[in-house]
């Protein structure tokens, strides 16, 4: 065989993960825990907020997912995983110790060092909390380099809110603002509100030098970047993840192009005036 294609390293080969543990965060969707089984590979794994990977159950094939935990707190990888189809529900049949695959880290993430200096204010609407949760951790574990941070977040209704308990936890941070809303149902639990995400706007100020990232539910976005520019937040400091169908995730199948980007490289973070630009975007 020819050593120098030998040491090829394959862009497609998954590295093996294990599951540590798995928790039910809704009816429909579950936190998992992975650990990268080779401890070079664990010790070299490095992300970005907003970053997603391609995770793979034997047999039935690979998707995007976001990592949902915080580079600040590395070992441990964690996926909030909605139970929609195929794959996703082979993976909800999984138990703690069963083996998944894992490539990435893929895609561009949220601009940490943009925000710096700055009010940064995360709006996510259902499992869309997944990729701001490892932005919110980041944030925190930073907490001196970013100024005011205020998380607005909607959820359907009471069943639906991911991570309750870790919510009700940050909300006690003195420098850390926490909103949520249902769509419908009992309040009296927790200070949730009832309304839509975009509701909470009129709750919030919105200081001059603000960052948005948002993540919400495709329908929403239009709604959201409106509220943000009726508060002066700048196109350019409008932070979006979308979501395309992907494949590769490493710009080669050309699955995920829209205009010319690809959501898997250019994104699937993108600022509000570029996502105009593209079509269908938002
Ligand atoms: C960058 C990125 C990050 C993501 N992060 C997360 C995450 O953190 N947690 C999470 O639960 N999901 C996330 N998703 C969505 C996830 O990839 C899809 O739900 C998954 O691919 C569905 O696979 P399946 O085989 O279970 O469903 P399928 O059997 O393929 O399809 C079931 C249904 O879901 C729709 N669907 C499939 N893929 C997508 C997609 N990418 N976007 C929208 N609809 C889709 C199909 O059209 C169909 O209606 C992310 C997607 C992207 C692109
Ligand atoms: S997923 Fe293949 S080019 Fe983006």
């Amino acid at each position: 065989m020819n050593q120098s294609l030998a040491k090829v390293q394959n862009p497609y080969q998954p590295s093996r993960a294990k599951i540590v543990d798995i928790r039910d965060l809704t009816p429909d969707t579950r936190l998992f825990q992975v650990m990268l089984i080779d401890p070079k590979e664990r010790e070299q794994f490095t992300y970005r907020p907003g970053q997603f990977c391609q995770i793979s159950v034997m047999g039935t094939g690979e998707i995007p997912i976001s990592i949902s935990s915080s580079p600040t707190r590395p070992g441990l990888l964690e996926f909030c995983i909605r139970k929609v189809g195929r794959s996703t529900s082979s993976l909800h049949r999984l138990v703690p110790t069963d083996e998944i695959g894992i490539r990435g880290p893929y895609g561009n993430g949220f601009p940490v060092e943009y925000m710096q200096g700055k009010d940064v204010l995360i709006i996510a609407g259902g499992v869309g909390l997944a990729p701001v949760r490892s932005l919110l951790y980041y944030i925190l574990d930073n907490r001196d380099q970013f100024n005011q941070v205020t998380l607005l977040y909607g959820a359907r209704s009471l069943q639906d809110v991911l991570f309750p308990a870790e919510l009700q936890t940050l909300e006690q941070h003195r420098d850390l603002n926490i909103l949520v809303t249902l769509d419908r149902g009992d309040t009296s639990v927790w200070p949730y509100r009832v309304g839509l995400v975009t509701e909470l706007f009129s709750e919030i100020e919105v200081a001059k030098n603000t960052v948005a990232a948002v993540c919400v539910p495709p329908v929403a976005y239009k709604f959201v970047t409106k509220e943000l520019l009726a508060k002066k937040v700048a196109g350019e400091d409008i932070f979006m993840s979308l979501e395309r169908k992907m494949h590769c995730g490493i710009g080669k199948c050309g699955c995920c192009a829209v205009g010319s980007k690809y959501c898997c490289q250019d994104g699937p973070v993108f600022s509000y005036w570029d996502a105009l630009n593209l079509p269908d975007m938002i």
